[in-house]
């Protein structure tokens, strides 16, 4: 049986949002493969949540994995989830506020609706898990044979952090406004042992942006935006994930972590300006 040597989050525990798919699905993936218990948050398919439970699961012999369902925007489901977590698993050391969705419009034919589900989902939904996290780390206290921090806080946020977005505005709001998020908990809750982070992806070959590369067409097109010439694939995101879990970046809290290939570079300047 397959095991990662390095045993990196060996007696951790991870939550990882939106786990069922995509992106968050490869960051549970490699959480388990470093050793840690895994919840596998979902929202409508506990089939492929199953999935990657057993995934994680049969895939290392230490890491134990369950589903959990729940909506991040809603402070009792986060609650609950958290609470079914400390009940199977001890504790929480390590968040992954991944869940997020877009619905994309031109702003003057956005509808409130379209508006208010992404930030309910992308950014309220990152506060209430982040503040169930901060709850339990404090809870629970340090553990200094597991890590050098209280605990780790990981959000997902995206190239449009930083890049304009136009068709998405509310999606690019949602990620603008992480960035702040993000670093107030860092300044607030480092004193204490919390290490807050964002990973900024560019673009993941994920079912969320499907058409921008399902065709040769579409995926020549995108890939004029990323220098590194390939399109992102999860389990980038995955390694990026664990690795910021880990002690080996202990030194880092409050930043952004750009897993892009480059696209925040402006390829449009290259042969322009
Ligand atoms: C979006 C994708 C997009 C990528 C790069 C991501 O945050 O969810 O749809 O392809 O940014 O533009």
């Amino acid at each position: 049986m397959y095991q990662n040597p390095n045993h990196r989050l060996l007696n951790q525990t991870c939550i990882v949002t939106g786990a069922s798919s995509g992106i968050g699905k490869h960051v549970a993936l490699a959480m388990g493969r470093d050793c840690a218990n895994v919840v596998v948050n979902y929202i409508s398919d506990p089939v492929t949540a199953e999935e990657v439970a057993h995934e994680i699961e049969v895939s290392d012999d230490i890491a134990k994995a369950m589903t959990f369902k729940a909506d991040v925007s809603k402070e009792d489901q986060v609650q609950a989830m958290f609470k079914a977590a400390v009940e199977r698993f001890g504790t929480v050391d390590i968040l992954v506020a991944n869940a997020g969705l877009q619905r994309d419009a031109p702003l003057h034919e956005m509808t409130l609706a379209q508006w208010q589900t992404v930030i309910d989902v992308n950014l309220t939904g990152q506060f209430l898990c982040a503040r169930e996290a901060l709850r339990e780390f404090i809870r629970r206290g340090k553990r200094p044979d597991v890590s050098c921090a209280l605990g780790k806080i990981i959000h997902m946020s995206s190239v449009h952090e930083v890049i304009p977005w136009a068709g998405h505005a509310n999606y690019a709001a949602s990620k603008g406004a992480i960035v702040m998020l993000m670093q107030s908990i860092a300044q607030e809750y480092a004193p204490i042992g919390v290490r807050a982070n964002s990973i900024a992806p560019g673009a993941i070959q994920t079912p969320i942006n499907r058409d921008a590369w399902a065709t040769p067409e579409a995926l020549e097109h995108l890939l004029k935006l990323i220098p590194y010439n390939r399109i992102g694939q999860p389990s980038d995101i995955g390694a990026a994930a664990v690795w910021l879990a880990t002690d080996e970046s202990d030194y880092i809290n409050g930043t952004t972590l750009f897993v892009d290939g480059a696209m925040t570079c402006y390829p449009g300047f290259s042969t322009n300006g």
